[in-house]
């Protein structure tokens, strides 16, 4: 059997797609045009890409982007007045900042002061405590995008076992979260389960975001399940023709293994990825949606 691939760059396509209508209506009927804060502090490259990704994204759906890049050295107090008056900032109804931080400023902190309505990311204390007891709130992107890939490919997942291996705060317990939400009945895994694959090989969809590169193999998954590959994993791939190092980019998953027994799979890269940026947005319009007591955008939250 040769699994379905879920092309997740599509998928972001169609969802940039809604998110640029439902802009475009409220700029006319409102007169509203949602914004989006990126704060970057310091120079970590991969970072600076991600957010210029974002910016550009950003304005192709016809909201605002606003960047503020501070230097490593930033203090703490200074971030905390920055994210203030972003708070206070009426024309701003999303703010990110980038993770990781520098090691001297407390990410929780910095975290846990924006305001939770504009927190795009869910990655509030009170976001994540309302997303745990069912009730409406910012969902963090990633799991977001996955959840709505996973009900566009099977309608209704009640009833379903759902493996998820990984427990960070970013992907693998918001992921439980929202599965349960839907009625799956869900396992949290991790590298340190035991008897990982008989665990895995129950599941009617597997969720991988473990961060080891390629752990999830065929014979772990059962014939016809669901394979969702969050990690993105930078491997060693021998050498150029220069005589440079050659890398790859991998999930968590090694397709082609599991490609041979799943019914469906993200590939990496073109999976998971593009459905993050994305489900900014939709967080971004949804937030704008919410403070000004207007209806939310449909199929773009949890
Ligand atoms: N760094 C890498 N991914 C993310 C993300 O989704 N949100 C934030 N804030 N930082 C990140």
């Amino acid at each position: 059997m040769t699994a379905t691939r879920i092309d997740g760059k599509a998928f972001a396509a169609s969802v940039r797609e809604k998110v640029t209508a439902h802009v475009a209506t409220l700029k006319a009927d409102h007169g509203l045009i949602p914004g989006l804060a990126v704060v970057l502090v310091g120079e970590d490259p991969a970072s600076q890409v991600y957010v210029r990704s974002k910016g550009k994204l950003t304005q192709e759906v016809g909201m605002k982007s606003v960047e503020h890049k501070l230097g490593a050295e930033t203090q703490e107090a200074d971030l905390l007045s920055l994210i203030d008056a972003l708070n206070s900032d009426e024309t701003i109804h999303g703010i990110l900042v980038q993770l990781p931080l520098p090691k001297h400023l407390n990410e929780d902190l910095v975290i846990n002061a924006i305001d939770p309505t504009k927190d795009v990311d869910g990655f509030h204390i009170s976001n994540v405590g309302l997303l745990g007891t069912g009730q409406k709130s910012m969902v963090p992107c990633t799991p977001l995008g996955c959840l709505m890939m996973l009900r566009d490919h099977h309608g209704s997942l009640s009833g379903m076992n759902a493996v998820v291996v990984g427990r960070s705060n970013i992907v693998g317990k918001p992921m439980a979260q929202l599965l349960l939400g839907d009625s799956c009945t869900v396992t949290i895994a991790h590298s340190r389960t035991k008897e990982l694959s008989d665990v895995v090989r129950r599941a009617d969809i597997v969720v991988a975001a473990v961060g080891r590169p390629e752990m999830v193999v065929g014979d772990w998954i059962k014939p016809g399940a669901t394979v969702i590959d969050v990690g993105i994993n930078r491997i060693d791939a021998g050498v150029k023709e220069d005589g440079s190092p050659k890398t790859r980019l991998v999930g968590d998953v090694d397709f082609a293994s599991a490609s041979e027994v799943a019914g469906a799979i993200t590939p990496v890269p073109g999976g998971v990825g593009p459905m993050t940026i994305a489900c900014l947005l939709a967080n971004t319009l949804t937030a704008c949606c919410r403070v000004n007591g207007l209806p939310e955008p449909e199929g773009l939250t949890a």
